[in-house]
């Protein structure tokens, strides 16, 4: 508890010292925003040296972060130490898989190592403070910051959050391996309408208090210690300025005693919003809507010392977010060493360590999603003869890398073709048409090409091989901050490529990299095997071609629905029922003339190399504080695999209409060949209940439906009834 101690630096400081706690600029170099306007970099250091600054963002490597540091322990009036923040979103130098498709492995322990392992190479470098993770729930896979979050669930989401959290923060958030997280973007962001990055959300309080806040809720329980507010209206409301949203909830209600940081430029925002008059005004609905620290606006630099003497802002709200600023600033251990995590051996030492590789290795095989595989072409014998391999992607060592890795190298992920290469000499490699720009990265859009040259190469390799493995999908850079799309097809001149070669060979593993939900529904009708693999970071080869030659038995399963066709977005599976759902002989029910209403592949979906049969689904509610439900699980097939057990409730009749369907749990277990496993799930208020019109949690009496099963749609149904 370090009150006392915050309480007598408060003491000392003047106004504009308080005020600079509250600044957070960007370092010099590389921007994740827009672009701040030139020739402030004096400024800045002027400012540094005053005390004007409490943190840096996107200044990393300890040469730089010391440089800094020393500059203002040792000139500033009251040499309080900044905080460095960057976006660790899914590693440092060595990258795990993008958060989406760690999503897909439901497997929570993975997901906390793997978070650590970006936490002690952020922490080796100077860094103490990451912007992850998301926790946005987002149904609208045209979004392109989908890759970033837990996908379309809120219990999902909340669940990995919450791992990702405690990976990141561990138990003691001075150790030398572990840093502050930061739970984003609050609130609402992955509801921007049409997908639309920046875009208006407009929803109703009952999609906020059940599916948005959640994941937020979950996060702040679990110590997040900071939260980021978003660059959306929410209802009306920029979030920057909405003191429901932060005062109201998150410091009132959820008592987040942490800190909030605006997102980049988003107090200013509020000014062509609509909502604020000018960037002081724009300072001031901030601070009293509860952003404690403005990032990159320089509103709060420029105007708040004068808006607390004329009376327009109370000094209190400047003292709260100092106090809070500090605090985390205790935890992190930088009052009692500013340079704890500057030390230049630890540096070498960590960044690419070869338990980092190996656990990047681990994450990114249980990221990997089999769609489909008919007549088990999959997994390929490791004596399997005459491959070919076709496409743009398979040999590229950055696109697999993915979207937001400010630090790492370019080219530094372990291509397919280099993976594969590990296990077999037995093949051919044809490019195909070239879809990619080299040039691709974190700032522009990807250049895609259009042409249909080495199509008629590709097709010609195509017609004698065995096998044909075609690696297909967006860049990485197609998708992150900025990059939403209207389409959601392969990219370029891939499905036609994809398309000529299966009328010579229909012999495909079509291997999928991609940063969210894709439209692959004529791949889906035509190709035999289907590998889900995102963009799996450093160890993407390797991990590919372990579960392409069945040294690794695929045990993902989708965190996101895949949908048919765009025009079905939002498709999601915890849909309510409409008055008319069911299917009639005229046109009187609710459907599409054009489409079908069901997903191409649904939330929870997943194959594996072998099959798991569910039996013996019992419900015991006598006990209604705890009711407990289990399954018998079967490995059936011939090789070990895991498989993740997903309850869902349906309650049937409640004052605000449910959801047709809520996960509630999940457990995935490894079953041996021929082994069962009784599975148990226990369903207590906090599964059962919801927040009612007043925005209370309650669990309303009646009948629930309960499906156990191996995805959304495919499970063992009972129901129970509660007095
Ligand atoms: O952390 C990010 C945020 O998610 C989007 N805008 C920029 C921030 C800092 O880079």
């Amino acid at each position: 508890n370090f009150e006392k101690q915050i309480d007598s630096i408060l003491n000392l400081m003047t106004l504009e010292e308080k005020v600079g706690q509250m600044n957070q600029y960007n370092g010099f170099w590389d921007v994740t925003g827009p672009v701040p306007k030139e020739g402030n970099a004096a400024e800045k250091y002027e400012h540094l040296k005053k005390g004007m600054v409490g943190s840096m963002l996107n200044v990393h490597g300890v040469e730089n972060v010391r440089k800094l540091q020393e500059l203002v322990v040792n000139e500033s009036r009251l040499g309080i130490p900044l905080l460095f923040g960057f976006d660790v979103i899914h590693g440092y130098k060595t990258l795990a898989p993008i958060p989406l498709a760690e999503a897909a492995s439901w497997d929570l322990e993975a997901i906390e190592r793997s978070a650590r392992i970006a936490a002690k190479e952020a922490a080796a470098v100077g860094l103490n403070w990451t912007f992850a993770p998301m926790v946005d729930i987002s149904r609208d896979a045209r979004w392109g910051r989908v890759m970033e979050g837990g996908g379309e669930d809120p219990y999902l989401g909340a669940k990995i959050g919450v791992a990702r959290v405690k990976g990141f923060q561990g138990d003691d958030l001075a150790a030398p391996n572990t840093i502050a997280a930061c739970a984003k973007h609050f609130a609402a962001y992955g509801f921007a309408e049409a997908g639309r990055d920046y875009n208006t959300v407009d929803i109703g309080l009952n999609t906020l208090y059940n599916i948005v806040l959640p994941p937020f809720e979950a996060v702040v329980n679990a110590d997040v210690r900071t939260v980021m507010n978003a660059f959306n209206i929410l209802n009306g409301i920029p979030a920057t300025g909405d003191a429901f949203l932060q005062r109201e909830i998150l410091k009132g209600k959820w008592n987040f005693d942490g800190f909030v940081i605006s997102d980049w430029g988003s107090v200013g925002e509020m000014v062509p919003h609509g909502h604020a008059e000018n960037l002081e005004h724009a300072a001031e609905l901030a601070v009293k809507g509860g952003s404690d620290m403005d990032m990159e606006s320089t509103a709060y630099v420029t105007h708040l010392v004068d808006l607390v003497k004329a009376g327009k802002v109370e000094e209190k709200w400047v003292d709260d977010a100092v106090r809070r600023i500090l605090r985390v600033k205790f935890e992190l251990g930088l009052f009692e060493d500013p340079f704890r995590y500057c030390n230049e051996k630890r540096e070498k030492e960590r960044l690419y360590h070869q338990d980092h590789l190996n656990g990047a290795l681990d994450m990114a095989t249980k990221s990997i999603v089999l769609l489909k595989n008919e007549n088990d072409l999959l997994p390929l014998s490791k004596d399997q003869k005459n491959i070919v391999i076709i496409g743009d992607l398979a040999d590229d060592k950055n696109s697999p890398l993915g979207s937001w890795r400010l630090a790492s190298d370019d080219n530094t992920a372990v291509s397919v073709l280099e993976g594969l290469h590990t296990y077999t000499k037995n093949y051919t490699y044809v490019q195909g048409p070239k879809i990619f720009d080299d040039k691709a990265d974190f700032l522009h859009h990807v250049k895609v090409h259009d042409s249909t040259e080495g199509i008629t190469e590709a097709v010609e390799a195509a017609k004698n091989a065995e096998v044909v493995v075609m690696v297909l999908g967006e860049h990485g850079f197609m998708s992150g901050e900025g990059r939403s799309r209207t389409n959601l097809n392969l990219p370029g001149k891939q499905l036609d490529l994809l398309k000529a070669v299966h009328q010579v060979n229909k012999n495909i593993v079509l291997v999928l990299m991609n940063g969210r939900p894709l439209t692959i529904t004529w791949e889906a009708a035509n190709i035999p095997a289907i590998l889900e693999t995102w963009h799996l970071g450093s160890q993407t080869g390797h991990a590919i071609s372990k579960v392409l030659f069945g040294d690794y038995n695929p045990s993902g399963k989708l965190p996101m629905t895949f949908p048919r066709s765009v025009g079905q977005i939002p498709i999601y599976y915890n849909h309510y029922s409409t008055g008319r759902p069911v299917e009639q002989p005229n046109v009187f029910w609710s459907h599409y003339g054009d489409e079908s209403n069901k997903p191409l592949y649904p939330f929870g979906y997943g194959l594996s190399y072998t099959s798991f049969k569910y039996d013996d689904l019992r419900i015991d509610s006598s006990d209604p504080k705890n009711i407990n439900v289990s399954v018998t699980v079967a490995n059936t097939g011939k090789v070990k695999g895991e498989e993740v057990v997903q309850l869902y409730i349906h309650d049937r009749v409640a004052s605000i209409v449910q959801p047709v369907k809520k996960l509630k749990g999940f457990k995935k277990i490894m079953l041996a060949p021929g082994e069962t496993r009784e599975v148990t799930f226990t369903l207590t208020d906090a599964e059962l209940g919801f927040y009612d019109q007043s925005h209370n949690w309650v669990v309303e009496p009646g009948t629930f439906d309960v499906m156990v099963g191996t995805s959304s749609v495919e499970g063992l149904s009972e129901s129970f009834t509660l007095k």
